[in-house]
């Protein structure tokens, strides 16, 4: 891909008359079955760069034993056929055995992101996501990086990393995409049936409404148990956190309520689907 990225910087220096270092590329890293929320960071890298790369890799590291990893959904052809239609570039497809090679050894831990909810309910997930995040960016070298807002916890981790290790790239965190019911797009919803995900599309209206109504409570338990109750007064819903934490570091504001402007307000919940046990999240910023 570096070579493919070369070549290209080449032709578009030609093409826009542009010396080498002008010629810039936008970058999105996804793990593929692709909805608009991820064609949405496409489009945002393709209106602001010379040259769009996009990466489709299920990576292993991120998830844990009891997780989705071996389920988790593929489709390459509508994924190239997305891609292809909203002219993405190039597109970078590594295998587990290129991005984790025989006596790979060395690991990315956002020493911060320890302390958070999500990563209490998922431990080991953000040192994978740190590590191949970091291990796409140094192949790819973009100009800038592309990740949605509605992973709120691992845009914290992400835009710490490229920080503390000084990678020389823009990180955008781009608005999260949500069907007309609300519920917010997710390669998982797929996981659902069209009756669970109008069930589920409840959670944005409930976390929309107790954004609201924030200033009605003076308690900050008051108000993440009434979250609570209410998403799971759906019988098949159960909640596995209701955050309200920093914008900036992911960790829970305990001292103030209601929080600073710009908090977000995060749930995960399993969804207990016909088909099987769903983990969704989402998140609003206050
Ligand atoms: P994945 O879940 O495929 O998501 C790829 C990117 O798309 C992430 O930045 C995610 O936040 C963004 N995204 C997902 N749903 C979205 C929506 N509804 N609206 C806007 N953006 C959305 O997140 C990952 O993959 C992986 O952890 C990855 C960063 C690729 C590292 O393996």
């Amino acid at each position: 891909i570096k070579e493919e990225i070369h070549l290209k910087k080449l032709e578009i220096m030609k093409l826009k008359n542009k010396q080498y270092f002008e010629v810039t590329v936008g970058f999105v890293p996804t793990m593929g079955y692709l909805h608009q929320g991820h064609i949405s960071l496409v489009e945002k890298a393709k209106s602001m760069n010379d040259i769009v790369v996009a990466s489709i890799f299920i990576n292993p590291t991120q998830f844990n034993a009891n997780e989705d990893l071996s389920t988790y959904p593929v489709d390459l052809e509508s994924d190239s056929k997305l891609l292809n239609q909203a002219e993405t570039d190039l597109l970078f497809l590594p295998t587990p055995d290129i991005v984790y090679p025989k006596g790979f050894s060395t690991y990315v831990q956002v020493e911060s992101m320890s302390d958070v909810l999500e990563s209490k309910s998922r431990p080991g997930h953000f040192r994978g996501v740190a590590t191949v995040v970091t291990k796409l960016l140094l192949i790819v070298n973009p100009s800038n990086l592309y990740i949605g807002q509605k992973d709120a916890m691992q845009c914290i981790c992400i835009s710490r990393l490229v920080q503390d290790l000084n990678i020389d790239t823009n990180v955008h965190i781009c608005d999260t995409i949500r069907e007309n019911t609300g519920l917010a797009k997710s390669s998982r919803n797929s996981y659902l049936s069209q009756d669970e995900q109008q069930q589920a599309s409840k959670i944005y209206q409930i976390l929309t409404d107790f954004k609201n109504r924030i200033s009605s409570f003076n308690d900050r338990n008051h108000f993440i148990d009434e979250i609570t109750k209410l998403l799971e007064s759906n019988p098949n819903v159960k909640v596995e956190y209701v955050s309200l934490a920093s914008h900036e570091n992911g960790l829970e504001i305990l001292d103030q309520f209601p929080p600073p402007p710009k908090s977000n307000l995060s749930i995960a919940l399993f969804f207990n689907g016909l088909k099987r046990k769903t983990r969704l999240i989402d998140v609003i910023i206050l």
